[in-house]
């Protein structure tokens, strides 16, 4: 152990040395990282590289750590755990050196908020930050330190599971509620005990799985990679990003983990990130089953060699790494450089200060906490239709009948990718109306179907006759949690179960029809917003959604959330996105329907343009849209300037007015056009956002600072260049509606 001593002499004098010479803590941490590294031999370096997801047997964890093993656990949460293991590591390794705890704290931890797809649809990056910050200081007080979230993975295919973990189909409201999540997740300083780091995953292009089937091969060109997948992750670098992860997919029949094209040459050399890249689970090992590597070793070789600096699970890179660098397969300038990156983690954590943790249980589920997440789950909720402003219910109601499977679902209502929060704490809409209105109304309550698969239609007369006694319907349909998040791609988007039939029975009633749905993804729900008086779409809202909802339907609370993913009318369409280019043969709006194309009809063309004879053109609901129960209008669309240069800055505003009788919030939204390029453009792009709240009868000028280099686009020459020529510029309710004017770019 006399080594150990001298090295933490050395370490000491370093950095007094450091700091007397008043370099930044930046510097300092560099200083300790090579003194720290020079100790190390090859066999510790390894080790450090080394993910491992324990089986639970605590003396096999302390003898890997002990010997130097590893260097991060995955899913330890109990904080006696975690300080054995760290005393362990940090008193009886050779070398001292803490372990990284990690865990999937994607939503929330205890208290669960809405599925990132029901957060990016609060359009409101602040209450998202906040959501993550109650995410850290709840699963750091069970040691965990690093967190496998944001997934910022540009979504448009709602047939993949996975589209609930992300922020949506845009890449601009990815890289703003990305960066949102790292600022909450890591808090003001990454070695603040209560800090999460975060891991931009998973990088990159797996939004793009091919027919939305999880773990697909994707075929993203470079350019469609630099202009709509890489954005969010550039965003979230430069942010501070603590951590990258590697995604499953082969890309152009390259998988991510052994792609050095995205692992060094942007990531590193273009983006200049230091943070450290971790696999995903056991996706180094894949990339023999993908046929990319002949063998495990392989699997290692190409995984270091591309940039890769920790191995999640698959154990290749402990198993090769020394003979790979004996062999020179590998350079140990190539191990020296991931283990950097590996120290500099754990050192800007402040783990090696303090490798111990005091858990403190009176942060899970506090109060302030559960507050938080109530306000997301209402900010995340989005009016799809309102017939009659049936919605906010009204002191007339007397009595409701509260039916479908998702009423009380305490479990499923959690959403994917919920680890830790537990359904006990549930709030369920059934239980919120009980208590916060079954003074006031009577409350039927009949599930009609008992979960979103069950198939058994026994139920629904019972909901039936709910209906016919009450005032007003209200139906919570949906899905399970299980039916999204990863792995759980779906081929039809419909309803499951016996849930349509049930629907269509209350809809016959005649009694006014509110529907809710709780889902990980867009349903194909044309046929239910038919029958339905009123549509509210809650995704997966989180522990706190029952009262979210409640207040929402009793107008407590008025809906502002805007769809972050453009909603099909049927699953044919996928994928299905408003930044679309526009092709040579866009819809003129003519086009003729399969039911309006006579018998016998002559071999033709029909409309000659691109769109689904059984499905028309356009979605059931665009990106960005959302009701209110209030109105606004926007007038005098105004830009500083119609011709500018591309330093310039174009600043825009419209006139908001609330023109309605309730205030409420709008998202004002930005979109610009490019309308020729050296390549195709998309019709349209967010470009910006902004809530805006107005009592009745205020109106409000909404200003939009424009920086012309946001224009910028990877062109024809893979320049990523601002093109002089003509733009359109729209500000509006969604990425379909909205004033416009046009402006030119000059060279
Ligand atoms: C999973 C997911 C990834 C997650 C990791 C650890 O397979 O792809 O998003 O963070 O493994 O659980």
């Amino acid at each position: 152990m006399k080594r150990v001593r001298v090295f933490s002499a050395c370490l000491l004098a370093l950095s007094l040395a450091a700091c007397s010479s008043g370099t930044n803590r930046k510097d300092a941490i560099e200083t300790k990282v090579e003194a720290l590294l020079e100790q190390m031999t090859l066999q510790e370096k390894i080790g450090q590289m080394n993910q491992v997801n324990p089986n639970g047997n605590l003396e096999e964890m302390i003898a890997i750590v002990k010997e130097g093993k590893v260097g991060s656990f995955l899913n330890v949460i109990d904080a006696d755990v975690v300080n054995k293991v760290q005393k362990a590591a940090v008193k009886e390794s050779r070398l001292g050196i803490p372990v990284l705890m990690s865990r999937d704290v994607i939503h929330g931890y205890k208290t669960i908020f809405p599925i990132p797809l029901g957060q990016a649809a609060t359009f409101n990056p602040q209450m998202v930050e906040d959501g993550a910050r109650v995410a850290a200081i709840e699963a750091s007080a069970d040691g965990i330190r690093w967190t496998f979230a944001p997934m910022i993975d540009v979504s448009r295919d709602a047939r993949w599971g996975r589209m609930a973990e992300s922020c949506g189909e845009d890449p601009y409201l990815n890289a703003v509620m990305g960066v949102a999540m790292v600022k909450g997740f890591q808090g003001d300083s990454l070695n603040d005990p209560t800090s999460l780091a975060a891991c931009a995953k998973h990088f990159v292009g797996y939004g793009a799985s091919e027919a939305g089937k999880d773990y697909n091969s994707t075929f993203i060109p470079e350019r469609q990679l630099r202009n709509v997948y890489l954005p969010p992750f550039e965003a979230v670098a430069r942010a501070g990003c603590a951590t990258f992860m590697t995604s499953f997919n082969d890309n152009d029949g390259v998988p991510s983990t052994g792609n050095r094209f995205i692992l060094k040459d942007v990531l590193r050399h273009e983006w200049g990130y230091d943070g450290m890249v971790v696999t995903d689970w056991a996706s180094a090992s894949e990339m023999v089953p993908h046929g990319f590597c002949a063998d495990r070793k392989e699997a290692a070789e190409k995984a270091v060699n591309a940039g890769v600096d920790m191995e999640m699970v698959s154990a290749t890179f402990i198993e090769n790494l020394e003979a790979l660098v004996k062999e020179g397969k590998v350079s140990e300038t190539a191990i020296d450089e991931a283990v950097r990156n590996i120290l500099r983690l754990k050192f800007r954590l402040g783990l090696f200060d303090n490798p111990y943790i005091q858990t403190d249980a009176s942060v899970k589920y506090a109060p302030k906490h559960l507050a938080k997440a109530q306000e997301a789950a209402e900010q995340s909720v989005i009016l799809l239709k309102n017939h009659q402003d049936i919605l906010p219910l009204t002191d007339k109601i007397r009595t409701i009948a509260v039916v479908g499977p998702m009423a009380n679902a305490p479990h499923d209502q959690l959403g994917t990718w919920c680890f830790d929060g537990e359904k006990a704490h549930t709030q369920t809409p059934l239980k919120a109306l009980r208590e916060q209105y079954g003074d006031k109304v009577r409350i039927l309550y009949e599930p009609g179907v008992a979960y979103s698969r069950d198939k058994r239609t026994d139920g629904i007369a019972r909901a039936v006759t709910a209906a016919r006694n009450a005032d007003v319907v209200i139906a919570f349909v949906g899905e399970e949690a299980i039916l999204s998040g990863e792995a759980h791609s779906l081929a039809d988007l419909n309803l499951k179960g016996a849930q349509p039939e049930l629907l269509s029975a209350l809809a016959a009633t005649g009694r006014p029809l509110v529907t809710v749905f709780m889902a990980g993804r867009p349903l194909t729900i044309a046929r239910q917003v038919e029958e339905s008086d009123a549509v509210l779409y809650a995704f997966h809202p989180g522990t706190m959604g029952g009262p979210a909802l409640a207040n929402i339907l009793f107008g407590k609370v008025v809906p502002c959330g805007k769809t972050p993913v453009t909603f099909p009318r049927m699953t044919g369409q996928c994928p299905i996105y408003y930044a679309h280019h526009h092709t040579g043969r866009a819809p003129s709006g003519k086009e003729t329907l399969i039911d309006e194309i006579e018998l016998e009809a002559g071999q033709s063309s029909l409309g000659c343009s691109s769109y689904y004879l059984d499905a028309g053109f356009g979605p059931l609901f665009p990106f960005g849209y959302g009701l209110s129960y209030t109105t606004f209008a926007y007038d005098d669309l105004k830009l500083s300037a119609t011709e500018l240069n591309p330093n310039e800055k174009l600043t825009a505003s419209v006139k908001l007015t609330n023109t309605g009788k309730r205030a409420g919030t709008e998202v004002v939204q930005l979109y610009v056009r490019d309308k020729v390029g050296s390549v195709t453009r998309p019709v349209k792009e967010l470009k910006g956002f902004q809530r805006i709240t107005l009592q009745p009868g205020e109106t409000q000028t909404v200003t939009f600072e424009l920086p012309i280099r946001d224009l910028a686009f990877w062109n024809i020459d893979m320049k990523k260049v601002v093109e002089p020529g003509d733009f359109t510029l729209w500000i509006g309710t969604n990425s379909d509606e909205g004033l416009s004017t046009d402006f030119k770019v000059k060279k």
